[in-house]
């Protein structure tokens, strides 16, 4: 017979071995956890300072070409940057500049085209709107309209097709084939902003207009 003493040593020995077992175990699983946090906030750190060195390596192209850019962040810091030329006005994907030196169409064109932007396309009631609110009631301003045979063929300068619901003519306007170039003005009789045909060496003011530059 086993004395009594004997079988609870061995008991307990195999008790101990469990423990050590189980210990073994969690200590490794505990370790595996801390491993992978500090991988993942390690990983994740590098890609928002990779991801932010290549947006300023970037930005420092563009610093080429406009001395200045102001940036919006999305949501998170990890979004793209959408950005304006400094002193521009942003609305939806596009940044806007209003020129107000008296030119010719022609010469608004060129230096529009000159900043990468081009003479502004009014594509909708709201962008209208907007563009209309930094605009001053005694002034007119070309835009990215023309009809350059005088065949009443209007043409956006980015070759947007010309949709006849979507414009926003002054009533009785365009009215003279040798006006071929539009301006948005304000009409004191009637209290309303609207595009009106010119002819294209009036001097007149101007909106250029570009895409934003996303980092
Ligand atoms: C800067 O302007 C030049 C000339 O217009 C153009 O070739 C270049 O792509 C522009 N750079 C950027 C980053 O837009
Ligand atoms: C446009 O170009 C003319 C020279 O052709 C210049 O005098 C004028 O300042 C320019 N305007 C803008 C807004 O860049
Ligand atoms: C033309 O403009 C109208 C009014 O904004 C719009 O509902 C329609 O979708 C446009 N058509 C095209 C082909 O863009």
């Amino acid at each position: 017979m086993v004395p009594e003493e004997h079988l609870q040593d061995r008991e307990k020995g195999f008790w101990w071995l469990q423990v050590k077992v189980w210990s073994v175990a969690a200590v490794s699983i505990s370790l595996l956890s801390a491993c992978f946090i500090v991988h993942s906030v390690v990983t994740y750190n590098n890609s928002v300072y990779s991801k932010t060195i290549k947006k300023l390596s970037k930005l420092r192209e563009y610093q080429q070409n406009y001395s200045s850019l102001t940036c919006v962040t999305g949501e998170t810091e990890v979004e793209d940057w959408s950005c304006c030329p400094t002193l521009w006005s942003s609305f939806q994907s596009s940044c806007y500049f209003v020129s107000t030196v008296r030119q010719s169409w022609a010469q608004h064109w060129k230096n529009c085209s000159m900043m990468g932007a081009h003479l502004a396309v009014i594509n909708t009631e709201d962008e209208e709107d907007f563009i209309i609110q930094n605009l001053n009631e005694d002034s007119a301003y070309f835009m990215g309209l023309s009809d350059p045979e005088g065949q009443r063929h209007w043409q956006w300068v980015d070759q947007t097709p010309y949709n006849k619901s979507a414009t926003f003519w002054h009533s009785d306007e365009p009215n003279d084939p040798s006006e071929r170039c539009v301006v948005v003005n304000f009409r004191h009789p009637s209290r309303k902003w609207g595009w009106n045909d010119v002819r294209c060496h009036e001097p007149e003011k101007s909106i250029c207009e570009m895409m934003k530059i996303y980092l």
